[in-house]
């Protein structure tokens, strides 16, 4: 057997309608709810908050996060839940509300400062009790220790502590019903590539981990299209939901590589939502690592299209890039940087700033240098 440790992430309660009863997860009387204003606005949020009242918690509302959320905005929900006298955490939304809510609620309860838990365990206080809600089926940061800030005007770092990890986690596959397409599919696509780059990680890859991205891919490849193309299909919501969350127990365990080391910059620099940054860069990162990755790759491609059973792995293996372009494609997604208005002139700088990604490209099946970072953008272009 090989060594392994592995953390199983939040408890979880999976269920429709399940957001209505949070108030029986956490015995705080002042709760701080951390949430965006797209959410809200349509209504999302209502149940929830209707279930804290009616169990008479006093609630304070901090809808201020946009996406790909700052230190700013981290430290002001921070502020608000000091001035609220909060006794724990409430993340209800895509990643960007619940990595800020995962920050917030580690700062109140440690006292630490935001600038000194960057990096990998820098954060070993301990954080106020916290349950996280996903409304989109993509980040799966309900299950992971990690949170994503933007830090001065365009770089994305990680804060990635056990000391993050939610108390619970809760599915409520409703939430997402009317999700839009294209945030099904880029958000559906990011949580794939959690999937298959924890699958090919080379440092603490593990059989739990494995099995847990095989069946999230599964799931996530079986249903994108449909959630897509209808997003009222609850079977499909449901799939979709469980396989993001499934993904990221996983690559809590066996941390995300190349891929999303080249999607940062786009999302700092450019704006890209993290999930169709992740899109762009896909095909081109495992071309890169194929040579290193290609048996692990032929493992996954009959899971994500079943026809690719039965052929040879080099076969299987480039099949499975094709298989997750065509659903890209199918799913309205753009395949050129061009369309997100990446020019030639900006390479560089794209691939400079990968090189900052040190923490994730470590992970990655092979090394991947600025230069490769270069010619993987130039490819993309
Ligand atoms: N913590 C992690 O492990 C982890 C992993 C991957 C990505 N991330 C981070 O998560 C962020 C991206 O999160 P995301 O992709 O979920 O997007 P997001 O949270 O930024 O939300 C995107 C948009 O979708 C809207 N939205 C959310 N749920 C909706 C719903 N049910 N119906 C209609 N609209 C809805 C939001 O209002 C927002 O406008 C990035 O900052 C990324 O870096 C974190
Ligand atoms: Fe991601």
């Amino acid at each position: 057997m090989t060594s392994f440790s592995f953390n199983y992430g939040p408890r979880l309660r999976a269920a429709p309608g399940a957001a209505a009863d949070i108030a029986g997860l956490l015995a705080a009387d002042d709760l701080l709810f951390v949430t965006d204003g797209g959410v809200r606005g349509l209504g999302l949020c209502d149940s929830a908050l209707a279930g804290l009242a009616a169990a008479g918690r006093r609630v304070t509302i901090f809808d201020a996060v946009e996406a790909d959320p700052s230190a700013a905005t981290v430290l002001a929900c921070v502020e608000a839940g000091r001035a609220a006298g909060a006794g724990a955490v409430i993340g209800f939304g895509g990643g960007s509300p619940m990595d800020v809510a995962k920050v917030a609620a580690y700062l109140l309860g440690s006292g630490d400062a935001l600038d000194s838990i960057y990096g990998v365990e820098q954060a070993t206080g301990r954080g106020l009790p916290l349950v996280l809600v996903p409304t989109t089926a993509g980040t799966g940061s309900e299950a992971t220790p990690i949170s994503v800030i933007t830090v001065g005007a365009t770089e994305k770092k990680g804060v990635n502590s056990a000391a993050l990890y939610a108390d619970w986690a809760v599915l409520d596959p409703t939430l997402t019903y009317g999700l839009p397409p294209h945030v099904t599919a880029a958000t559906g696509v990011d949580a794939m590539v959690h999937a298959i780059e924890a699958f090919t990680s080379v440092r603490l890859k593990n059989p739990i981990s494995d099995a847990l991205a095989k069946e999230a891919l599964r799931l996530l490849a079986g249903n994108l299209r449909t959630a897509v193309n209808d997003g009222g299909d609850t079977a499909a919501r449901g799939a979709m939901l469980l396989g993001a969350y499934l993904a990221g127990v996983a690559f809590a365990n066996a941390p995300v590589g190349g891929v999303h080391a080249l999607a940062y910059p786009l999302g700092g620099h450019f704006h890209v939502p993290h999930g169709l940054s992740n899109a762009l860069m896909l095909p081109h990162v495992l071309g890169h690592n194929m040579a290193a990755a290609l048996d692990l790759y032929a493992e996954l491609a009959p899971i994500v299209d079943p026809r690719l059973t039965g052929l040879g792995r080099q076969g299987q293996a480039q099949g499975l890039v094709e298989a997750l372009s065509a659903i890209a494609a199918d799913c309205g997604l753009p395949s050129r940087l061009r369309a997100v208005g990446v020019e030639a002139g900006d390479l560089d700088l794209l691939a400079a700033e990968a090189m900052k990604q040190q923490r994730l490209i470590v992970n990655n099946p092979c090394p991947i240098e600025q230069h490769h970072a270069r010619t993987l953008y130039a490819a993309a272009l």
